[in-house]
């Protein structure tokens, strides 16, 4: 007989017996994170140990040194996670790990001691794709996302927007061709030297200046593709040439011109495919005037997670454990690490 809150193999997959606790691992970069999470929906604790101090002196991620700290943070980070959700192993009845896309000695990390887990404790194991944990955030926000949605992920790595017609079913409308949104923030801030990481620098310079510098913005007219690496080498261009007498300008002139284009095509995106819900998914969600400008130029209502959400954490990737476990994907224990996995 099978105890309650249990993952239970079956012909069509995994049949799930009453409110099941995933336990969810996330390190593909510099966040060691650990977190319980009931039924998808319900975070009973979300632990977070950032590494942005010790990248901070180097202005960037340092492949080498995330992987060490990992290694040291990983184990106290899983237990807190149990410790705050007030649970045992016992209780848990799956472990998703993230094991793509990121730096590889950082995924290894996560997922080794996911499998590790799931050996000793006789658990189902499950990958997860970070970036699909990054939309499954929106599951976290109190509110049950309607399908068919757009869903724009923007993060350090990536700038996705996907059509979402169910759980686990992407269609890619376009990506960026070359820098990352986020990446975009954080070369921005380097060139006008506001410190790392560069989006929330970038965000709270904005805030004391004003959008008065002209950027271009590149629309890829015909497609919902995006470019960041123009606007970019145009602010560097302008600080080169000293033309720029007020970072805060800048750092507001470069916000908005980001965001009016991602804003622009999501929204477009949205009508054309007549979705439900835009979401909004990944570490520059976290950007308020991001968040703002949707929600004020979309006539479809828009979810987007806490900021807390928004950045890497395990919560989400538990959220999404939880679903792949509902669909029957199960992985075992030769499950790899794919440092350039895609969504879609
Ligand atoms: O999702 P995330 O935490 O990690 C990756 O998966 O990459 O995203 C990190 C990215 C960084 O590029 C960071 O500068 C950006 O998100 N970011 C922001 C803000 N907070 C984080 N960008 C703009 N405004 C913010 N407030
Ligand atoms: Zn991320």
């Amino acid at each position: 007989m099978s105890k309650e809150g249990c993952l239970v193999s079956a012909a069509s997959g995994c049949a799930i017996i009453g409110p099941v606790k995933v336990l969810g691992i996330e390190s593909s970069c510099d966040e060691t994170s650990a977190a319980v999470v009931e039924n998808g929906s319900k975070i009973l604790s979300n632990q977070v140990a950032s590494q942005v101090a010790i990248h901070a002196r180097y202005g960037c991620v340092v492949p080498e040194v995330a992987s060490r700290q990992h290694l040291l943070a990983i184990v106290p980070v899983i237990e807190r996670a149990l410790a705050d959700a007030g649970v045992g192993w016992e209780d848990l009845g799956g472990i998703a790990a993230t094991n793509g896309p990121g730096l590889a000695g950082s995924l290894l990390v996560g997922l080794n001691a996911a499998k590790a887990i799931a050996l000793a404790r006789r658990l189902p194991l499950t990958g997860v794709n970070h970036l699909e944990g990054h939309i499954y955030a929106n599951w976290l926000s109190g509110e049950s996302p309607c399908f068919p949605l757009v869903c724009l992920t923007v993060s350090g790595g990536h700038s996705d927007l996907v059509l979402m017609r169910g759980h686990g079913d992407y269609v890619l409308l376009g990506r960026t061709r070359d820098d990352a949104a986020g990446e975009a923030f954080d070369k921005a801030a380097r060139i006008l030297g506001l410190g790392y990481p560069g989006g929330p620098a970038i965000e709270r310079a904005a805030r004391k200046g004003k959008s008065s510098i002209q950027l271009p913005r590149a629309w890829l007219k015909g497609t919902r593709d995006f470019s960041f690496s123009g606007i970019k080498t145009a602010l560097l261009r302008l600080v080169e040439g000293n033309k720029i007498s007020n970072e805060a300008d800048a750092a507001a002139s470069f916000q908005e011109a980001v965001i009016d284009v991602l804003v622009t095509k999501t929204v477009a995106a949205a009508k054309e495919y007549r979705v439900k819900q835009i979401l909004l998914a990944g570490g520059v969600a976290s950007n308020g005037l991001l968040r703002q400008s949707l929600v004020q130029s979309s006539p479809i209502p828009v979810l987007v997670p806490a900021p807390v959400l928004c950045t890497d954490n395990a919560a989400m990737i538990a959220a999404c454990g939880y679903y792949l476990f509902k669909a029957g994907k199960v992985d075992g224990l030769d499950l790899d690490v794919i440092p350039s996995l895609k969504l879609a």
